[in-house]
């Protein structure tokens, strides 16, 4: 991706590709997008995908794929033990991150499985800048727990600061020196962070986050499925490393990590995950698991075929085209929503855009799911499905979600700025209507794990009265 200058003035973001496969996407009528939310209880993810125009949910395994990892699809070698495919992949973990042992798996939630199988034990607690919800519920089933060490600024929703993701290093220091060492397998990095709108870490916060884990002997372990924004960001918000390449930046990321887990479905643009390091003996402990849980070494969790794509798609990450086109257009979308004072997660982040629900919808409880609320505002005027991130997915056991955020995310590669620039419009005429979005309430209080998977129910018919003014508005 770059930024090209108008004749007219500004900039506009723009693809370095051309299109030569693609999937048809259909707007249904608003009648049938209340008839689509009432069936998935009012959680975008029980929408079916047919009744989605523009899905901006997640980037997860929906990237879209280069023509030379299409065509790697076919290089694959099936072969149950020491397969050609393997071997082409390890090779290419050596050759971007430096690590020596590759295991692969089904996607990033199963790295963390066989991590926390193979390190935590009850009592445990390992620090991290913030927490992501598959690895604070592995870390939880092994009797450990996480604790967040993010500065001030992460949690905070506005701010032009470049890297909220960074740990307080002070705080960090202090907690090692007043817990056992036995207690704190590891310290874990997310580069860049998911939950708090895709905000990145910065390369200095994690060499300093490294040194001090290493002078104590205690393993760095770097999640880096969102790795891409992490990198377009420190390239062009790092004064220090703004001449260095994309493969300069990762690698002296991968550097400062024992071990390192990803979701291929995010870095690799691939179905599969995969965890590398250097230690033998770590390596033994992780490869049983693995084997035990997600299939042979060689293999894990993936298909052949979907390796070859995602050894293809770590070169493609190498591209800061590619690595950039994410950000660039996630970018675009917040500035756009700034010039029209709609609340969204400042500075821009990796991931997606983050519409901030608190601000947005001000008028609603706390405890009324604003975030939920407002996905399903944006469904009913647009099609679009975004992803809530509060109290609904994210903190169903307790009664206030750090953020009541909604995530527009950006696939990369996969929609074009017309498809974002109708998305915007579309959030602009809702927020100029904010006050008709109303409130949710769980379907069935008594269930405790969501996972995602919600039921909620509005609290009136301010869906079918927000539909009607929608259709008033003759926009379709
Ligand atoms: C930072 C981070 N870690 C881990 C995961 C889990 O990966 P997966 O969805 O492939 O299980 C995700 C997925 O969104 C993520 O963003």
């Amino acid at each position: 991706m770059s930024k090209i200058k108008l004749y007219e003035g500004g900039t506009l973001p723009i693809e370095m590709h051309r299109v030569s496969i693609v999937h048809p996407i259909r707007l249904i009528p608003v009648e049938e997008r209340l008839r689509a939310l009432d069936e998935a209880g009012n959680c975008s993810y029980n929408l079916k995908s047919e009744d989605v125009f523009i899905d901006m949910i997640t980037d997860s395994g929906f990237n879209a794929m280069s023509d030379a990892q299409a065509g790697a699809f076919h290089l694959a070698d099936y072969a149950y033990a020491g397969s050609t495919t393997y071997y082409k992949m390890a090779d290419k973990i050596k050759e971007i991150l430096g690590k020596e042992y590759f295991l692969p798996v089904h996607q990033g939630r199963a790295c963390e499985q066989m991590l926390a199988r193979s390190f935590v034990k009850q009592g445990d607690l390992i620090p991290t800048n913030f927490h992501f919800c598959t690895f604070l519920t592995q870390t939880r089933l092994m009797g450990g727990d996480l604790v967040e060490f993010l500065q001030e600024k992460g949690l905070s929703t506005v701010g032009e600061d470049g890297f909220k993701g960074d740990y307080d290093l002070e705080k960090l220091e202090k907690f090692l020196n007043e817990t056992p060492k036995e207690r704190v397998p590891m310290i874990r990095i997310e580069a860049g962070t998911n939950l708090i709108g895709g905000q990145p870490i910065s390369l200095d916060n994690i060499n300093a986050v490294s040194a001090i884990a290493r002078a104590r002997g205690i393993r760095v372990l770097l999640d880096m499925s969102l790795v891409m924004d992490n990198l377009h960001f420190i390239k062009t918000r790092d004064e220090k490393r703004k001449d260095h390449t994309i493969r300069q930046i990762m690698r002296e990321m991968a550097d400062a990590a024992d071990i390192i887990y990803f979701s291929g479905r995010k870095l690799g643009f691939a179905r599969g995950g995969g965890i590398c390091m250097n230690d033998h003996g770590d390596y033994i402990k992780v490869r049983d698991n693995v084997s035990c849980f997600e299939g042979f070494p060689t293999f894990g969790g993936m298909s052949s075929a979907e390796m070859e794509v995602m050894r293809v798609g770590f070169d493609d990450t190498m591209d800061e085209n590619v690595v950039s086109q994410g950000p660039d257009f996630i970018e675009y979308m917040v500035e756009e929503f700034k010039k029209r004072g709609v609340p969204v997660v400042t500075p821009a982040g990796g991931l997606g855009c983050h519409l901030d629900a608190d601000r947005f919808c001000a008028h609603l409880g706390k405890k009324e799911f604003r975030a939920a609320a407002l996905a399903a505002a944006i469904y009913i005027v647009s099609g679009a499905r975004g992803m809530e991130r509060g109290l609904s997915s994210e903190a169903p056991e307790d009664s206030i979600a750090p953020f009541e955020l909604v995530r527009l995310a950006v696939p990369r590669r996969v929609y074009t700025l017309s498809h974002i620039k109708y998305v915007i419009d579309r959030v602009c005429w809702l927020y100029e209507h904010r006050d008709m979005i109303g409130a949710m309430r769980w379907e069935d209080e008594s269930v405790k794990e969501h996972m995602f998977i919600d039921f909620l129910r509005p609290a009136d018919d301010w869906r079918e009265r927000l539909a009607l003014e929608y259709k008033k508005a003759n926009l379709e």
